[in-house]
């Protein structure tokens, strides 16, 4: 059994599609959701879900947090997501779980990303910049912030007149098919990783 445990700071969509991806799949199964906001309404979506829920108040954890979550899911999990997640995972827990720790970013790193670069932020920068394909990212987490490997990456053209809102909900749709490809990939271990170079082995020619 392929075990996963899902981070969440917000609104919990992605949580949403994988919980609905892996009725699916059944070779996978959610462990736990971890949050690091009592007020993330992506509790609610769990607890509907009857997935085991941990709230770990960045307020009380603070420089803790990656420490506790560690606790929670050492040798217990596969593959961690995060899915909406603002706090930083560091320290020991990024070694534990080398190159098992994935990211959705809603643009096309490395364009668009880093610090305060998150939700609808993302998605003003775009239009302000003017450009005319945006898209989202999976990338492995590597202690930094946006900066592990590229796993898969979807496209998305930036209409004219596209008010932020909008961006973000087209965008929104192709990081749910993007992130449960991608654990499906893991699951599935088809995933091989060189350095920065991520190679998904079913596509090899
Ligand atoms: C998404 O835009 C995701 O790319 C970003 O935070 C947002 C989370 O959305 N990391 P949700 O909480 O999954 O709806």
């Amino acid at each position: 059994m392929f075990r996963i445990a899902v981070l969440v700071s917000g609104n919990g969509t992605n949580l949403q599609a994988i919980a609905d991806a892996v009725k699916t799949q059944e070779n996978c199964e959610i462990y736990a959701v971890i949050t690091d906001n009592p007020q993330a309404y992506a509790l609610k979506r769990a607890e509907k879900e009857k997935i085991k829920t941990y709230i770990l108040d960045k307020k009380i954890y603070r420089g803790q947090l990656s420490d506790e979550i560690l606790k929670i899911l050492k040798n217990k999990v596969d593959l961690i997501i995060l899915a909406g997640y603002l706090s930083i995972l560091k320290g020991q827990i990024i070694d534990e779980f080398k190159n098992r720790i994935i990211n959705i970013h809603p643009s096309l790193i490395p364009s668009f990303c880093g610090k305060g670069m998150y939700g609808l932020n993302v998605h003003k920068a775009v239009i302000e910049y003017g450009v005319k394909v945006t898209g989202c990212t999976v990338h492995i987490v590597d202690g930094g912030t946006d900066t592990g490997p590229v796993i898969i990456q979807k496209t998305v053209n930036v209409e004219q007149n596209m008010t932020p809102e909008k961006l973000q909900e087209k965008v929104l749709e192709f990081e749910h098919q993007s992130l449960t490809e991608a654990i499906k990939l893991f699951a599935e271990n088809k995933i091989e990783i060189f350095g920065r170079k991520v190679i998904i082995k079913e596509k090899e020619q």
